[in-house]
Formats: C-alpha cells, sequence, structure tokens
C-alpha cells in the first residue's frame, strides 16, 4: 500500500485518471468500472458547476416535487440526479441506476450498450443546507449485476454492501473533492477548477482509532434508545465522567461533510435507530447512504454498525429502506456496540 504525504500527492499530480488506468493495470479494477467512476467524476465535475454557481444559476429553492420517501425534492437534488443519469446511460458499463430521487431503479434503454455494473448514487446529499451555502454531497455505490438477470428490477440491487466494488463520495465545499474507495484503501482527490482535473491529495486515508469528537443531531435526543443515550450522556460528562475526557460535538447535517471530518481527523457520527417514528428504524438509506460509508469507512480502519450488526452484513429488503447508522472511529463505535449489547 503506497503512503504520500500532500505534498508529495502534489508534487506527481497523480490525476483521477492516471490512478484509474494504474489501478486497471494492476488487475484491481475492469476497464468498464475505470469508464464507470471517470463517468461519475464527470458528473461531479458538473454538478460541483451547478451548486457553485447557486442563484446565478437559478438553481435554489424547492422542485415542487415530492421523492420516494415523501421529502420536499430541492431543486439541485433533481438537477444532480439528472447529470448523474444522462453521464451513465450510454457508455455501455451499466445494466441499471437506482437514486434516491427515484422510485424504481433506471434500466439502460434497449438504444444503449448494456454492461454488467449497477449504480446506486444519493445525487444530492445534505438537501437541506443547500439553500444556505453550507456543504453538499454526492454519494455513490458500485454492485455487480446478478448473473442471468435480464429484466433487471429492484431484486438485483437487494445485495449486502459486502458486495460492493466501488464506492465514493464528493463534498462540494470551500473544494471539491471525490474520495473513492475501489476495496484497497481510500482516496481523495480535490477538483482543479482550473483545468478541470481530480488530482490525489490525499492517498491511503487511515481514520484515528480514538476520538473526542462525535457527531449527531442532539434535537432528537428524548427519541434515543437506552444506549446511545449512556454514550452521548457520558461524553458530555466530559474529564470528570466515565470517559475521563472532555469530548467537542460537531454536526453539520451533511453527511458526506460529517463523514468527511471523521475521515480526516476522527470521530464517531451517530443518527441512531429511535422511537421519533416505529415505520422507520433509522433515517438514512442504507442502499446509496449507510453501505458506501460504510465501505470507505471501513477501507479506512474504521467501523460502521447499526449498534446491533455491522452495516454490511445487512441483507437489504427494499432500495429504499433505511438503517440506524453508527460510524467512524473503531474504538467508539465498538464501544456503542457493546452498549448496545449489555
Ligand atoms: P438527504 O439530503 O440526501 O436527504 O440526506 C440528508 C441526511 C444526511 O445528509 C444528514 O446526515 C441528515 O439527513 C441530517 O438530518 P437532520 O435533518 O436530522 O439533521
Ligand atoms: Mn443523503
Ligand atoms: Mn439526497
Amino acid at each position: 500500500m503506497f503512503r504520500l504525504t500532500a505534498t508529495e500527492c502534489k508534487m506527481r499530480k497523480i490525476t483521477l485518471s492516471r490512478y484509474l488506468i494504474e489501478q486497471q493495470h494492476q488487475g484491481t479494477i475492469s476497464g468498464d468500472l475505470r469508464l464507470l467512476i471517470t463517468l461519475v467524476s464527470r458528473a461531479v465535475h458538473a454538478i460541483s458547476v451547478a451548486v457553485g454557481k447557486g442563484a446565478l444559476a437559478g438553481v435554489l429553492g424547492e422542485a415542487g416535487s415530492d421523492n420516494v420517501q415523501g421529502e420536499a425534492q430541492k431543486k439541485l437534488d433533481v438537477i444532480a440526479n439528472e447529470i448523474l443519469l444522462e453521464a451513465n446511460e450510454w457508455g455501455g458499463h451499466l445494466a441499471a441506476m437506482a437514486s434516491e430521487e427515484m422510485d424504481d431503479p433506471h434500466v439502460i434503454p434497449n438504444r444503449y450498450p448494456r454492461g454488467e455494473y449497477l449504480l446506486m448514487f444519493d445525487p444530492l446529499d445534505g438537501s437541506s443546507n443547500i439553500d444556505v451555502n453550507i456543504s453538499v454531497g454526492t454519494i455513490f455505490s458500485v454492485l455487480q449485476c446478478p448473473e442471468g438477470v435480464v429484466d433487471i428490477d429492484e431484486k438485483a440491487f437487494l445485495q449486502p454492501g459486502t458486495r460492493q466494488l466501488a464506492a465514493g463520495y464528493a463534498v462540494y465545499g470551500a473544494a471539491t473533492l471525490l474520495v473513492l474507495t475501489l476495496g484497497n484503501g481510500v482516496n481523495t482527490f480535490t477538483l482543479d477548477r482550473e483545468n478541470g482535473n481530480f488530482v490525489l491529495t490525499q492517498a491511503n486515508m487511515r481514520i484515528p482509532e480514538d476520538t473526542k469528537e462525535f457527531a449527531i443531531n442532539a434535537s432528537n435526543i428524548r427519541w434515543w434508545e437506552a444506549p446511545v443515550r449512556r454514550y452521548i450522556d457520558e461524553a458530555n460528562a466530559g474529564k470528570s465522567g466515565p470517559r475521563g475526557k472532555d469530548f467537542n460535538m460537531r454536526w453539520v447535517g451533511s453527511m458526506v461533510a460529517d463523514v468527511h471530518r471523521i475521515l480526516t481527523r476522527g470521530g464517531v457520527f451517530l443518527y441512531p435507530k429511535d422511537t421519533k417514528d416505529s415505520d422507520k428504524p433509522g433515517k438514512l438509506r442504507l442502499m446509496y447512504e449507510a453501505n458506501p460509508m460504510a465501505f470507505i469507512v471501513e477501507q479506512a480502519g474504521g467501523a460502521a454498525s447499526t449498534g446491533r450488526e455491522r452495516i454490511m452484513e445487512i441483507e437489504p429488503t427494499a432500495l429504499h429502506q433505511r438503517v440506524p447508522v453508527i460510524l467512524g472511529s473503531r474504538n467508539e463505535v465498538e464501544r456503542l456496540v457493546a452498549y448496545h449489547a449489555s
């Protein structure tokens, strides 16, 4: 596994294209998977331009429609979804795509060649932050289409996260970043806005095992279960409490931004099971939010659990199913799992 400092990365100017070609030469990915990641990165660039123009391009505000989960769609949710669909439809690398913003999978139309991969995405994560100019992002996950499936529907996608071949997220923040795993570590690429290249800026990212920082929407406290309440109470008790150290709390409200902070400097992110709505076992969606983030976090040495089971081992039952999410620094996630068990 190679390890480069930020300065070395910059000096060697390893672009995403070069990185992917080298991964293909090493046998980590196929040519079609290289094409898939390349086209996703182009879509990320296009979304980044739209996000960056903001009010100047009239992309802020509500779209006036709801998605399958009954959430109001923002204009940028719809625009980002369209950009990802158009970028990936014609390349011959995909069998179908599924998205937070579409009720059913989008099967590649007959006029295009059909490939062996399935792409899932949350086109715009953190939508509630769009109109207030706070970082938002895109999350994606890649699976193999099961062999012999001709009439593709939701069932083809219902595979556990352990079967993911690649996953990543983009953060549209002060800089636009693309964080990627192909199952052999995690690398971050920064978009050079002048020439449109993504350049490797953080290689082989590792999440510190311990932390003094947690991320949770504390306004949900009255609905938390006992293990989560205990964990947060102990953290809030600080130096004189059972943990013997002071904790810090951060909550951006965009999972991509919260997870990126954790990937960079450690921490634990929780959107746990709560009793707010008995129909919903959590807020975040398994297939295109929890699984790709769990894959990335595990590949960086962290852990990802519902509190009761490893996220990537969940056998999915529906495309848009929701799950509790606890991920980040390994020792903290393990502590939370132990609290759930006791
Ligand atoms: P999305 O915008 O794709 O629906 O996802 C929003 C998610 C996630 O990004 C974030 O962690 C969480 O919702 C924020 O929830 P709260 O509104 O409870 O803070
Ligand atoms: Mn989301
Ligand atoms: Mn979204």
